[in-house]
């Protein structure tokens, strides 16, 4: 089986890297958008529009199954998505909301992520529906510390506690990472939030939920494909995945 996975850039090869480890014996081709990301602060219908070529230019390559490993694709295009293709597609919202509510005690969670995921208040919807307290920041500057490598250290400390204060004065007990770059600025994250805060990744539950719809392929090919070869790109790919990989670039267009 083939899984195609996409993201506005790289922070993607954190859900990929969670779907290897669970499934190694499944072919992989991954589309980040290097070209066009930042996804996080365009309009629904540019999301939308974005995500139909990267889904068009995967179910190309063969693909069986999508995952939309971008909060901001999985907020505005995940429905449009489904209605057109006819493989099985999920995104990255609703494993993390469903793990935040299994991790919370006192119903009290916070999310961050892009300025459009957070405006789209799709997190906040799913959430207050059942039953908790949301409050919700977006974090614009998170992104782009990471594509510049920043990771630990006064910069990144002081960009979290710039945004972050807030919602540790609102004494939540669970965080969801509703982006896929915040990931690699975990640890400073939780340090700063102190151990009184669970915070929930959805790259492993969405892994663990697409379970009954992958099928072991036998191989483990993996092709990465990206829209522009932008400056640290090769040391971000090795940073998230562990090792180098090599890859395709590509201009996206779309029939869909
Ligand atoms: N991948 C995006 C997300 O998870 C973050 C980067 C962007 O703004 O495109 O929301």
């Amino acid at each position: 089986m083939k899984i195609g996975v996409f993201d506005s850039g790289v922070g993607g090869l954190t859900v990929l890297k969670a779907l290897i480890r669970l499934y190694p014996q499944v072919d992989f081709a991954y589309l980040g958008d290097t070209a066009r990301v930042p996804y996080g602060d365009k309009s629904a219908q540019t999301v939308i529009r974005y995500s139909l070529e990267c889904a068009d230019f995967l179910l190309g390559e063969g693909i069986e199954l999508l995952v939309v490993a971008c909060n901001t694709a999985s907020s505005y295009a995940l429905n449009v998505l489904k209605e057109h293709l006819s493989i099985p597609v999920f995104g990255v919202i609703e494993p993390g909301v469903r793990r935040a509510l299994r991790t919370t005690q006192r119903g009290r969670i916070g999310v961050i992520g892009t300025r459009a995921t957070v405006s789209s208040g799709v997190y906040k919807r799913l959430l207050e529906a059942n039953g908790v307290e949301v409050f919700q920041k977006a974090c614009p500057l998170f992104v782009p510390l990471v594509e510049e490598g920043i990771l630990q250290g006064n910069i990144a400390k002081e960009v979290v506690r710039y945004y972050l204060s807030e919602l540790k004065d609102r004494n939540i007990d669970t965080l969801i990472l509703g982006c896929t770059h915040y990931p690699l600025l975990r640890p400073v994250i939780e340090e700063f939030m102190g151990r009184s805060v669970s915070v929930v990744d959805s790259a492993e539950s969405l892994a663990l939920e697409i379970g009954s719809y992958v099928e072991n392929s036998g191989s483990s090919t993996l092709n990465l494909f990206f829209t522009d070869r932008s400056p640290g790109l090769d040391a971000l790919i090795e940073l998230i995945l562990g090792k180098s990989v090599d890859y395709k670039l590509l201009t996206l267009s779309c029939k869909l």
